[in-house]
Protein backbone atom coordinates (compact mmCIF):
# COMPACT_ATOMS: atom_id res chain seq x y z
CA UNK A 1 0.00 0.00 0.00
CA UNK A 2 1.78 3.02 -1.16
CA UNK A 3 0.95 6.63 -1.65
CA UNK A 4 -2.56 8.53 -0.35
CA UNK A 5 -2.67 11.26 2.29
CA UNK A 6 -2.73 11.45 6.03
CA UNK A 7 -5.78 12.61 7.65
CA UNK A 8 -7.93 11.49 10.88
CA UNK A 9 -11.32 10.18 11.78
CA UNK A 10 -13.18 9.94 15.16
CA UNK A 11 -9.49 10.08 16.54
CA UNK A 12 -7.96 7.47 14.36
CA UNK A 13 -5.31 7.89 11.79
CA UNK A 14 -6.66 7.13 8.46
CA UNK A 15 -4.91 7.32 5.41
CA UNK A 16 -7.03 8.59 2.27
CA UNK A 17 -6.42 7.29 -1.30
CA UNK A 18 -8.37 9.24 -4.34
CA UNK A 19 -10.08 11.96 -1.99
CA UNK A 20 -12.10 12.98 -4.93
CA UNK A 21 -14.16 9.77 -5.17
CA UNK A 22 -17.78 9.76 -5.08
CA UNK A 23 -18.11 6.39 -2.98
CA UNK A 24 -16.45 6.29 0.51
CA UNK A 25 -15.02 3.04 1.43
CA UNK A 26 -13.73 2.43 4.95
CA UNK A 27 -11.06 -0.31 5.25
CA UNK A 28 -10.55 -1.33 8.57
CA UNK A 29 -7.09 -2.25 8.51
CA UNK A 30 -4.17 -1.51 5.92
CA UNK A 31 -4.38 -4.83 2.91
CA UNK A 32 -1.21 -5.54 1.53
CA UNK A 33 -0.29 -4.86 -2.06
CA UNK A 34 -1.98 -2.10 -4.58
CA UNK A 35 -4.40 -4.23 -6.72
CA UNK A 36 -7.02 -4.00 -4.31
CA UNK A 37 -6.76 0.14 -4.12
CA UNK A 38 -6.60 0.58 -8.39
CA UNK A 39 -9.40 -1.48 -8.02
CA UNK A 40 -11.43 0.62 -5.61
CA UNK A 41 -10.53 3.69 -7.49
CA UNK A 42 -11.16 2.61 -10.48
CA UNK A 43 -14.43 2.23 -9.45
CA UNK A 44 -14.58 5.78 -8.18
CA UNK A 45 -14.38 4.87 -4.89
CA UNK A 46 -12.48 7.55 -2.00
CA UNK A 47 -10.80 4.57 0.32
CA UNK A 48 -9.98 5.81 3.91
CA UNK A 49 -7.78 2.97 5.40
CA UNK A 50 -7.26 2.96 9.29
CA UNK A 51 -3.79 3.16 10.61
CA UNK A 52 -4.60 2.76 13.79
CA UNK A 53 -1.65 0.58 16.00
CA UNK A 54 -4.63 -1.01 18.04
CA UNK A 55 -5.00 -4.77 16.74
CA UNK A 56 -8.71 -5.19 17.22
CA UNK A 57 -10.93 -2.80 16.95
CA UNK A 58 -14.13 -2.30 18.48
CA UNK A 59 -17.45 -2.08 17.63
CA UNK A 60 -17.49 1.26 18.61
CA UNK A 61 -14.33 2.06 17.27
CA UNK A 62 -15.47 0.96 13.34
CA UNK A 63 -19.01 2.62 14.11
CA UNK A 64 -17.01 6.24 14.36
CA UNK A 65 -14.87 5.21 11.25
CA UNK A 66 -18.27 4.71 9.50
CA UNK A 67 -19.43 8.15 10.16
CA UNK A 68 -22.25 9.74 8.97
CA UNK A 69 -21.99 8.72 5.31
CA UNK A 70 -20.18 5.42 4.40
CA UNK A 71 -20.92 3.42 0.91
CA UNK A 72 -19.05 0.18 2.11
CA UNK A 73 -16.45 -1.45 4.45
CA UNK A 74 -13.80 -3.87 4.03
CA UNK A 75 -13.37 -5.57 7.85
CA UNK A 76 -11.18 -7.63 9.68
CA UNK A 77 -12.28 -11.83 10.80
CA UNK A 78 -11.18 -10.45 14.31
CA UNK A 79 -14.07 -7.91 14.69
CA UNK A 80 -18.14 -8.52 15.64
CA UNK A 81 -19.99 -7.78 11.78
CA UNK A 82 -23.56 -7.96 13.63
CA UNK A 83 -26.63 -6.41 14.01
CA UNK A 84 -25.28 -2.87 15.66
CA UNK A 85 -22.61 -2.44 13.45
CA UNK A 86 -24.43 -3.56 9.76
CA UNK A 87 -27.17 -1.16 10.96
CA UNK A 88 -24.36 1.79 11.05
CA UNK A 89 -23.38 1.04 7.82
CA UNK A 90 -26.88 0.89 6.41
CA UNK A 91 -28.01 4.10 8.52
CA UNK A 92 -25.03 5.82 6.89
CA UNK A 93 -26.20 4.89 3.35
CA UNK A 94 -23.35 1.84 3.12
CA UNK A 95 -24.76 -0.97 0.31
CA UNK A 96 -21.58 -3.19 0.37
CA UNK A 97 -19.17 -5.04 2.69
CA UNK A 98 -16.90 -7.62 2.53
CA UNK A 99 -14.93 -9.21 5.30
CA UNK A 100 -11.09 -9.66 4.30
CA UNK A 101 -11.11 -13.93 5.09
CA UNK A 102 -12.69 -16.45 3.26
CA UNK A 103 -14.28 -17.54 7.35
CA UNK A 104 -17.20 -15.76 8.37
CA UNK A 105 -18.35 -17.07 11.29
CA UNK A 106 -17.44 -13.51 12.79
CA UNK A 107 -19.84 -11.87 10.69
CA UNK A 108 -23.91 -12.54 11.32
CA UNK A 109 -24.63 -12.92 7.73
CA UNK A 110 -28.20 -12.76 8.42
CA UNK A 111 -28.06 -9.55 10.03
CA UNK A 112 -26.71 -8.33 7.24
CA UNK A 113 -29.34 -9.99 4.38
CA UNK A 114 -32.12 -8.44 6.58
CA UNK A 115 -30.22 -4.91 5.85
CA UNK A 116 -30.46 -5.78 2.27
CA UNK A 117 -26.53 -5.27 2.79
CA UNK A 118 -24.66 -8.25 0.65
CA UNK A 119 -21.62 -9.84 2.39
CA UNK A 120 -18.23 -10.47 0.34
CA UNK A 121 -15.62 -12.97 1.44
CA UNK A 122 -12.75 -14.33 -0.18
CA UNK A 123 -12.30 -18.04 -1.19
CA UNK A 124 -9.92 -19.87 -3.60
CA UNK A 125 -6.94 -17.84 -2.25
CA UNK A 126 -6.10 -19.36 0.77
CA UNK A 127 -6.51 -23.29 -0.09
CA UNK A 128 -2.73 -24.10 -1.11
CA UNK A 129 -1.36 -21.80 1.72
CA UNK A 130 -3.65 -22.74 4.90
CA UNK A 131 -2.95 -26.15 3.73
CA UNK A 132 1.06 -25.77 3.90
CA UNK A 133 0.73 -24.82 7.10
CA UNK A 134 -0.91 -27.46 8.20
CA UNK A 135 1.22 -29.78 6.54
CA UNK A 136 4.11 -27.60 8.44
CA UNK A 137 2.38 -27.83 11.74
CA UNK A 138 1.75 -31.63 11.59
CA UNK A 139 5.83 -32.16 10.21
CA UNK A 140 7.22 -29.84 12.96
CA UNK A 141 4.70 -31.40 15.50
CA UNK A 142 5.33 -35.21 14.57
CA UNK A 143 9.30 -34.55 14.50
CA UNK A 144 8.97 -32.39 17.18
CA UNK A 145 10.91 -29.31 15.24
CA UNK A 146 10.12 -26.90 17.75
CA UNK A 147 11.31 -28.47 20.64
CA UNK A 148 14.22 -29.30 19.68
CA UNK A 149 15.09 -25.84 17.99
CA UNK A 150 14.27 -24.26 21.45
CA UNK A 151 16.76 -26.70 22.88
CA UNK A 152 19.73 -26.02 20.62
CA UNK A 153 18.94 -22.16 20.95
CA UNK A 154 19.68 -22.70 24.83
CA UNK A 155 22.48 -23.73 23.64
CA UNK A 156 22.22 -27.40 25.44
CA UNK A 157 23.36 -29.63 22.42
CA UNK A 158 26.09 -31.64 23.48
CA UNK A 159 26.64 -33.89 20.67
CA UNK A 160 24.16 -36.59 18.72
CA UNK A 161 22.24 -39.12 21.05
CA UNK A 162 19.74 -42.01 20.27
CA UNK A 163 17.08 -40.96 21.94
CA UNK A 164 17.40 -37.46 21.46
CA UNK A 165 14.38 -35.41 20.30
CA UNK A 166 12.87 -39.14 18.47
CA UNK A 167 9.29 -38.56 16.94
CA UNK A 168 6.88 -40.22 14.80
CA UNK A 169 7.37 -40.66 11.27
CA UNK A 170 4.40 -40.29 9.20
CA UNK A 171 5.79 -41.51 5.96
CA UNK A 172 3.48 -44.32 4.80
CA UNK A 173 0.56 -44.16 8.08
CA UNK A 174 -2.50 -42.86 8.03
CA UNK A 175 -4.00 -39.65 7.39
CA UNK A 176 -7.17 -38.33 8.11
CA UNK A 177 -8.94 -35.30 7.54
CA UNK A 178 -12.45 -33.70 8.70
CA UNK A 179 -13.77 -31.69 6.38
CA UNK A 180 -12.76 -32.46 2.83
CA UNK A 181 -13.15 -28.86 1.10
CA UNK A 182 -10.67 -27.41 -0.77
CA UNK A 183 -8.26 -26.48 2.15
CA UNK A 184 -8.68 -30.97 3.19
CA UNK A 185 -8.04 -32.13 -0.23
CA UNK A 186 -5.35 -30.13 -0.66
CA UNK A 187 -3.51 -31.08 3.12
CA UNK A 188 -4.29 -35.12 1.85
CA UNK A 189 -2.15 -34.07 -1.38
CA UNK A 190 0.62 -32.69 0.15
CA UNK A 191 0.51 -35.67 3.14
CA UNK A 192 -0.78 -38.77 0.67
CA UNK A 193 1.79 -37.89 -2.28
CA UNK A 194 4.82 -36.30 -0.20
CA UNK A 195 4.41 -39.21 2.42
CA UNK A 196 2.31 -42.01 0.83
CA UNK A 197 0.05 -42.12 3.08
CA UNK A 198 -3.29 -44.05 2.92
CA UNK A 199 -6.44 -41.28 3.66
CA UNK A 200 -9.39 -41.68 5.68
CA UNK A 201 -11.60 -38.84 5.72
CA UNK A 202 -15.04 -37.29 7.56
CA UNK A 203 -17.31 -35.28 5.38
CA UNK A 204 -21.23 -34.88 5.58
CA UNK A 205 -20.73 -35.57 1.58
CA UNK A 206 -18.87 -38.56 -0.48
CA UNK A 207 -16.07 -36.00 -2.81
CA UNK A 208 -16.16 -38.56 -5.92
CA UNK A 209 -13.07 -36.29 -7.20
CA UNK A 210 -11.21 -36.72 -4.21
CA UNK A 211 -11.49 -40.27 -3.99
CA UNK A 212 -10.95 -40.51 -7.78
CA UNK A 213 -7.60 -38.89 -7.57
CA UNK A 214 -6.26 -40.91 -4.71
CA UNK A 215 -7.33 -44.08 -6.18
CA UNK A 216 -5.70 -43.07 -9.35
CA UNK A 217 -2.64 -41.95 -7.73
CA UNK A 218 -2.56 -45.19 -5.60
CA UNK A 219 -2.80 -47.20 -9.31
CA UNK A 220 0.29 -45.26 -10.08
CA UNK A 221 2.21 -46.34 -7.05
CA UNK A 222 1.29 -49.88 -8.26
CA UNK A 223 2.74 -49.74 -11.81
CA UNK A 224 5.89 -48.47 -10.08
CA UNK A 225 6.29 -51.54 -7.98
CA UNK A 226 5.49 -49.26 -5.01
CA UNK A 227 2.76 -49.67 -2.31
CA UNK A 228 -0.53 -48.14 -3.22
CA UNK A 229 -2.32 -45.78 -1.29
CA UNK A 230 -5.24 -45.87 -0.05
CA UNK A 231 -8.53 -43.94 0.14
CA UNK A 232 -11.70 -44.24 2.25
CA UNK A 233 -14.16 -42.19 3.41
CA UNK A 234 -15.54 -43.58 7.18
CA UNK A 235 -19.01 -42.69 8.75
CA UNK A 236 -18.30 -40.86 11.50
CA UNK A 237 -15.59 -38.20 12.75
CA UNK A 238 -14.94 -40.79 15.34
CA UNK A 239 -13.81 -43.29 13.11
CA UNK A 240 -11.37 -41.22 11.44
CA UNK A 241 -10.15 -40.33 15.14
CA UNK A 242 -9.68 -43.81 16.32
CA UNK A 243 -8.05 -44.62 12.53
CA UNK A 244 -5.77 -42.06 11.78
CA UNK A 245 -2.21 -41.03 12.91
CA UNK A 246 -2.52 -37.89 11.67
CA UNK A 247 -5.97 -36.00 12.28
CA UNK A 248 -5.74 -32.22 10.44
CA UNK A 249 -9.68 -30.91 10.83
CA UNK A 250 -10.83 -28.63 7.77
CA UNK A 251 -14.31 -28.38 9.10
CA UNK A 252 -16.37 -24.38 9.04
CA UNK A 253 -17.19 -23.25 12.29
CA UNK A 254 -20.83 -23.78 13.29
CA UNK A 255 -23.13 -25.30 15.73
CA UNK A 256 -22.36 -28.61 14.69
CA UNK A 257 -18.63 -28.29 14.84
CA UNK A 258 -18.30 -26.29 18.09
CA UNK A 259 -16.44 -28.46 20.19
CA UNK A 260 -16.42 -31.09 17.30
CA UNK A 261 -12.85 -32.56 19.58
CA UNK A 262 -13.63 -32.90 23.32
CA UNK A 263 -12.49 -34.56 26.14
CA UNK A 264 -14.42 -38.02 24.86
CA UNK A 265 -13.21 -36.95 21.01
CA UNK A 266 -9.50 -37.16 22.28
CA UNK A 267 -9.55 -40.37 23.68
CA UNK A 268 -10.14 -42.11 21.11
CA UNK A 269 -7.12 -40.94 19.49
CA UNK A 270 -3.96 -42.97 19.39
CA UNK A 271 -1.56 -42.34 22.16
CA UNK A 272 0.99 -40.95 19.47
CA UNK A 273 -1.30 -39.42 17.01
CA UNK A 274 -0.85 -36.05 15.87
CA UNK A 275 -3.65 -33.42 15.24
CA UNK A 276 -4.06 -30.10 13.50
CA UNK A 277 -6.39 -26.88 13.52
CA UNK A 278 -5.79 -24.54 10.94
CA UNK A 279 -9.56 -24.08 11.20
CA UNK A 280 -11.22 -22.27 13.87
CA UNK A 281 -10.23 -22.71 17.49
CA UNK A 282 -13.77 -23.44 19.00
CA UNK A 283 -13.39 -26.35 16.80
CA UNK A 284 -11.29 -27.78 19.44
CA UNK A 285 -12.54 -27.69 23.44
CA UNK A 286 -9.04 -26.32 24.11
CA UNK A 287 -9.01 -27.22 28.25
CA UNK A 288 -10.05 -30.60 27.14
CA UNK A 289 -6.50 -30.81 24.83
CA UNK A 290 -4.53 -28.92 27.21
CA UNK A 291 -5.41 -31.93 29.71
CA UNK A 292 -5.02 -34.45 27.30
CA UNK A 293 -1.56 -33.68 25.60
CA UNK A 294 -0.58 -32.92 29.69
CA UNK A 295 -1.23 -36.69 30.56
CA UNK A 296 -0.19 -38.21 27.12
CA UNK A 297 3.26 -36.75 26.36
CA UNK A 298 3.69 -39.06 23.11
CA UNK A 299 0.28 -37.42 21.65
CA UNK A 300 1.08 -34.01 19.86
CA UNK A 301 -0.97 -31.26 18.48
CA UNK A 302 -0.14 -28.41 16.02
CA UNK A 303 -2.23 -25.40 16.43
CA UNK A 304 -2.96 -22.38 14.07
CA UNK A 305 -6.11 -21.13 15.57
CA UNK A 306 -7.30 -20.91 19.38
CA UNK A 307 -10.46 -21.18 21.37
CA UNK A 308 -10.55 -17.82 22.86
CA UNK A 309 -8.02 -15.67 20.40
CA UNK A 310 -5.86 -13.96 20.96
CA UNK A 311 -5.67 -16.04 24.08
CA UNK A 312 -4.35 -19.73 24.13
CA UNK A 313 -5.92 -21.85 27.06
CA UNK A 314 -4.34 -21.99 30.55
CA UNK A 315 -1.06 -24.32 30.18
CA UNK A 316 -1.62 -24.90 26.56
CA UNK A 317 2.27 -22.36 26.31
CA UNK A 318 3.94 -25.04 28.43
CA UNK A 319 2.87 -28.09 26.81
CA UNK A 320 5.89 -29.20 24.57
CA UNK A 321 4.33 -31.49 22.56
CA UNK A 322 1.92 -28.72 20.95
CA UNK A 323 3.29 -26.57 18.32
CA UNK A 324 1.67 -23.25 18.58
CA UNK A 325 1.27 -20.66 15.52
CA UNK A 326 -0.67 -17.08 15.54
CA UNK A 327 -3.23 -17.68 13.04
CA UNK A 328 -0.95 -17.28 10.08
CA UNK A 329 -2.36 -20.29 7.78
CA UNK A 330 -3.00 -17.40 4.91
CA UNK A 331 -0.01 -15.82 5.56
CA UNK A 332 1.75 -16.03 2.37
CA UNK A 333 2.42 -12.66 -0.02
CA UNK A 334 0.11 -14.32 -2.77
CA UNK A 335 -2.81 -15.38 -0.46
CA UNK A 336 -2.88 -12.15 1.47
CA UNK A 337 -2.75 -9.56 -1.38
CA UNK A 338 -5.20 -11.95 -3.40
CA UNK A 339 -7.65 -12.07 -0.20
CA UNK A 340 -6.95 -7.81 -0.55
CA UNK A 341 -7.96 -7.61 -4.18
CA UNK A 342 -10.91 -9.93 -4.09
CA UNK A 343 -12.52 -7.63 -0.65
CA UNK A 344 -11.98 -4.99 -3.19
CA UNK A 345 -13.61 -6.55 -6.38
CA UNK A 346 -16.46 -7.29 -4.09
CA UNK A 347 -17.52 -3.67 -2.57
CA UNK A 348 -16.37 -2.13 -5.82
CA UNK A 349 -18.81 -4.55 -8.05
CA UNK A 350 -21.39 -4.02 -4.97
CA UNK A 351 -21.12 -0.31 -5.35
CA UNK A 352 -21.51 -0.38 -9.14
CA UNK A 353 -24.32 -2.82 -8.98
CA UNK A 354 -22.79 -5.59 -11.06
CA UNK A 355 -24.01 -8.76 -10.31
CA UNK A 356 -22.42 -11.94 -8.52
CA UNK A 357 -19.54 -14.22 -9.81
CA UNK A 358 -21.60 -17.60 -10.83
CA UNK A 359 -18.41 -19.77 -9.68
CA UNK A 360 -16.60 -18.35 -6.59
CA UNK A 361 -14.60 -21.16 -6.16
CA UNK A 362 -12.46 -19.95 -9.10
CA UNK A 363 -11.90 -16.46 -8.87
CA UNK A 364 -8.58 -16.56 -11.43
CA UNK A 365 -9.98 -14.09 -13.48
CA UNK A 366 -9.95 -11.32 -11.23
CA UNK A 367 -6.31 -12.08 -9.36
CA UNK A 368 -4.11 -10.87 -12.46
CA UNK A 369 -4.28 -8.11 -15.16
CA UNK A 370 -5.89 -4.48 -15.89
CA UNK A 371 -8.76 -3.91 -13.58
CA UNK A 372 -10.77 -2.09 -16.10
CA UNK A 373 -11.42 -5.77 -17.61
CA UNK A 374 -11.67 -7.69 -14.92
CA UNK A 375 -15.08 -9.72 -15.38
CA UNK A 376 -18.24 -7.20 -14.18
CA UNK A 377 -19.13 -8.95 -11.20
CA UNK A 378 -18.43 -9.46 -7.39
CA UNK A 379 -16.37 -12.54 -7.05
CA UNK A 380 -18.20 -13.69 -3.79
CA UNK A 381 -21.10 -13.39 -2.12
CA UNK A 382 -22.54 -15.33 0.32
CA UNK A 383 -25.31 -14.15 0.95
CA UNK A 384 -26.25 -13.68 -3.14
CA UNK A 385 -29.04 -16.24 -3.05
CA UNK A 386 -31.16 -15.08 -0.17
CA UNK A 387 -31.21 -11.47 -1.53
CA UNK A 388 -31.86 -12.55 -4.78
CA UNK A 389 -28.86 -11.24 -6.85
CA UNK A 390 -28.30 -11.86 -10.09
CA UNK A 391 -25.52 -14.01 -11.77
CA UNK A 392 -22.98 -13.16 -13.81
CA UNK A 393 -23.59 -14.33 -17.21
CA UNK A 394 -20.45 -14.06 -19.50
C1 LIG B 1 -9.69 -16.98 6.84
O1 LIG B 1 -9.62 -16.27 5.82
O2 LIG B 1 -10.76 -17.42 7.24
C2 LIG B 1 -8.44 -17.31 7.55
O3 LIG B 1 -8.65 -17.80 8.82
C3 LIG B 1 -7.46 -16.15 7.57
O4 LIG B 1 -6.20 -16.69 7.84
Amino acid sequence: MTGGTETTVAGFPVRVFNEGGSSRVVVTKPLPGDRWLDILQHAGCRVEVCESPKTILSVGDIAALIGPQCDGVIGQLTEDWSAPLFGTLKRAGGRAFSTYAVGYNNVKVHDATNLGIPVGNTPGVLTDTTAEIAAALALAAARRVVEADKFMRAGNYEGWLPTLFVGSLLQGKTCGIVGAGRIGFSFAKMLVEGHKMDLVYYDLFPQPKLEQYFSAYGEFLKAQGERPVTVRRLETVEAVLREADLVSLHCALDASTHHLIDAAHLRLMKPDAVLVNAARGEVIDEAALVAHLETHPDFRAGLDVYEHEPRMAAGLAECDNAVVVPHIASASLYTRGGMATLAAANVAAVLRGFPAWRDPSDVAPFLEGDVAAMPPAAPSIVNAADLGLALYAP
